[in-house]
C-alpha cells in the first residue's frame, strides 16, 4: 500500500500508546505503519518514509535492557520526531545527557511554548496548555545543535528541535497522541504535514480502489471462499473481496444456535442486499448436541470451535476447489504478532476460522490486515453495507454459549435472547448503543427468589453488562443512567417469563473481563 501512499513509520519502543500514534496519524490521512524497534534500517527505508516516529516505552536510556535498535536510523535524511522514549533516545545518542527527573511526572502537566515556527506553529497565542506526560527521566543537557522548543514547570526541556537542513530532529517529553493533551492533534499535524510534507491521501476510498486490484491479481480465476460471522470484520472482508472477484466468492454463513434473537434473519437480508453468492447453513442441531450438559467455559469454546470447523469443512467440500479463504484479520492483531514483545498473551486465540487453512489447505486472503477497528466501519460505509451492521458491537464466536452461565439449553436460550434483545433495543432506541463499546446481557446459573402478584417465586436472574473502550483489552463499565437500566430492568421482568431479577455489572478489566465465561 506505501507506493501509493505517502507513509510515516513509527517504531515501537513498548508504550501502552503506539496504536494510538499510528491511527492519529491515520485520522489526518496519512499512511502508517508500526515496525518493531529491533527492524532493520533496510526494511525501514523499504517503506520510503516521509518520517519516522520513536515511540515512547518502559525502559530508560540510562539503564541496560534498552530494547535493540537501528541506531543508523538517526542519519536518516526525513524528519524524525521522538516521544518521550523516543526524545531520550536522541538525547543520548546526539550528545545530549539524561537523568532520572528529581520529580517524575505522571499525567497532566502545563506546557509553555518557546517556538512556535514549526512543530508548534498555530499554537502562538493559546498560552500555557495542558499536556499528558508519563516518564521518569528527563533531559538534562541539550545535545549540541538542539534548542529547547517548549517546557513545563519540572522539565525545563519538555521538547527540542534541531533542525539543520540534512537532518531533522523534533522531541516531545509528552504524548501527543492521548487525547488528554491539548493541540496534541495539531501537533502531529504539523509534524506529518508540515515537517515531513506527507501528503493527505489515505481515504477509505483510495484504499478500496488500490486494494480492489491487488484482490484481482493475487487471485486470478480462483475460487474463493468467506466464513461470515455476522460480525463486523468478516462482512467488510467479504463485501470487498465480492467487489472484487463477484461470483468467484462464495460466502458460508453457520448457523450454530447460539446466535441473538432474529441474527440470523437479518444477516440473510444484509447478504442478499449485498448481492452475495452465500450458503447458511443451519447447523444448530449439530452445535447443541455436541454442547449437551457441557458447563466449563474453555470446553464451550473448544466444542464450538471444532463443530464449526466440521460444520464449514461439509459445506465446502459440495463448491468444488476453492484456492483461497478470505478472513477478517486486522492490524491490531498482525502488530500483536510482530511486536518485539513477542507474541503476547493478549492475542485473541478465538478466531474461529483458525484451524481452516491448515486443515483445508487454504492460501489466505486478509484485505483488512493494514487497518484498524474504526477504518474498517469506515470501508464498510464507503462498500455501502447498512449502518445498523458497520456499527455493530463485537459478538464473541462461541454466542450465546458463553453468556448462558453453566450449561446450555433451548430454553436457557430463549430467555436470555429475549432479555438480551430488550437490553439492545433500549441502548439503540435511548442513544446509547454508539456510546457503549459492548453490551449484552448474560444468564446467572441461579435462581433466587421474588414476588409477583402476591406469589412467591424463584426464578432466573439477568446480568447486565455495558462497557466502554477502545479495543477490548481494557475496559471500563459504561455509566448508564439509572432510570434508563430501571427501565430496562422492569421491562426485562415484566416481558421475559422465568426471570425475576436484573442486575447491573460494574467491574472494570482489569481485574474483570468483558464477558461473564
Ligand atoms: P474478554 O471477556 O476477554 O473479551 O474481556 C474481550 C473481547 O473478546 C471477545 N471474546 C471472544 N471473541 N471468541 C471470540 O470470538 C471468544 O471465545 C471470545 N471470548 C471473548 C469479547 O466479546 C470481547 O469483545
Amino acid at each position: 500500500m506505501s507506493i501509493h501512499h505517502d507513509t510515516i513509520v513509527i517504531l515501537d519502543f513498548g508504550s501502552q500508546y503506539t496504536q494510538l500514534i499510528a491511527r492519529r496519524i491515520r485520522e489526518l490521512k496519512v499512511h502508517s505503519v508500526i515496525l518493531p524497534a529491533s527492524t532493520t534500517l533496510k526494511s525501514i527505508r523499504e517503506c520510503s518514509p516521509k518520517g519516522i516516529i520513536l515511540s515512547g516505552g518502559p525502559a530508560s536510556v540510562t539503564s541496560i535492557g534498552r530494547p535493540r535498535w537501528a541506531k543508523e536510523v538517526l542519519q536518516e535524511e526525513v524528519p524524525i520526531l521522538g516521544i518521550c522514549y523516543g526524545m531520550q533516545l536522541i538525547a543520548h545518542y546526539m550528545g545530549g545527557r539524561v537523568g532520572e527527573a528529581k520529580h517524575r511526572e505522571f499525567g497532566r502537566s502545563e506546557l509553555t511554548v518557546l517556538d512556535s515556527s514549526d512543530l508548534f506553529k498555530g499554537l502562538e497565542k493559546t498560552g500555557p496548555f495542558s499536556v499528558w506526560m508519563s516518564h521518569g527521566d528527563r533531559i538534562e543537557k541539550l545535545p549540541q545543535g538542539f534548542k529547547a522548543i517548549a517546557r513545563t514547570g519540572n522539565s525545563p526541556i519538555a521538547a527540542m528541535k534541531s533542525a539543520n537542513h540534512r537532518h531533522q530532529f523534533y522531541c516531545l517529553q509528552f504524548h501527543p497522541e492521548v487525547a488528554h493533551t491539548s493541540h496534541g492533534k495539531q501537533i502531529l499535524n504539523n509534524f506529518v504535514h508540515g515537517i515531513c510534507g506527507a501528503k493527505a491521501t489515505w481515504t477509505m476510498g483510495s484504499f478500496l480502489h488500490n486494494s480492489i486490484n491487488e484482490i484481482q491479481g493475487q487471485i486470478g480465476r480462483e475460487k474463493v471462499i468467506c466464513a461470515l460471522s455476522g460480525g463486523v470484520d468478516s462482512m467488510v472482508a467479504a463485501a470487498m473481496t465480492h467487489r472484487a472477484i463477484g461470483k468467484q466468492l462464495t460466502c458460508v454463513f453457520i448457523d450454530n444456535g447460539v446466535m441473538r434473537k432474529d441474527e440470523a434473519k437479518q444477516l440473510k437480508k444484509v447478504f442478499a442486499s449485498q448481492h452475495f453468492h452465500y450458503r447458511m447453513v443451519d447447523a444448530s442441531p449439530h452445535f447443541l448436541k455436541a454442547l449437551g450438559k457441557t458447563s466449563d467455559p474453555e470446553k464451550k469454546r473448544k466444542i464450538i470451535g471444532r463443530q464449526f470447523i466440521q460444520a464449514f469443512d461439509r459445506e465446502a467440500k459440495t463448491i468444488g476447489k476453492v484456492k483461497y479463504l478470505v478472513q477478517g484479520t486486522l492490524y491490531p492483531d498482525v502488530i500483536e504478532s510482530i511486536s518485539h514483545k513477542g507474541p503476547s498473551a493478549t492475542i485473541k486465540t478465538h478466531h474461529n476460522v483458525g484451524g481452516l487453512p491448515a486443515k483445508m489447505k487454504l492460501k489466505l486472503i486478509e484485505p483488512l490486515r493494514e487497518l484498524f477497528k474504526d477504518e474498517v466501519r469506515e470501508l464498510g460505509k464507503e462498500l455501502g453495507l447498512p449502518v445498523d451492521m458497520v456499527q455493530r458491537h463485537p459478538f464473541p464466536g462461541p454466542g450465546l454459549a458463553i453468556r448462558v452461565l453453566g450449561s446450555v439449553s433451548p430454553e436457557r436460550l430463549a430467555i436470555l435472547r429475549e432479555a438480551d434483545s430488550i437490553f439492545i433495543d433500549e441502548l439503540k432506541s435511548q442513544g446509547f448503543y454508539r456510546k457503549t463499546w459492548q453490551a449484552f446481557a448474560v444468564l446467572l446459573p441461579i435462581r433466587t427468589v421474588g414476588v409477583m402478584g402476591d406469589q412467591r417465586t424463584y426464578e432466573h436472574v439477568i446480568g447486565l453488562r455495558a462497557v466502554t473502550s477502545v479495543d477490548g483489552m481494557t475496559a471500563d463499565w459504561a455509566q448508564l443512567p439509572h432510570d434508563f437500566l430501571g427501565k430496562v430492568s422492569n421491562r426485562i421482568i415484566n416481558e421475559v417469563k422465568g426471570v425475576n431479577r436484573v442486575v447491573y455489572d460494574i467491574s472494570s478489566k482489569p481485574p474483570s473481563t468483558i464477558e461473564w465465561e
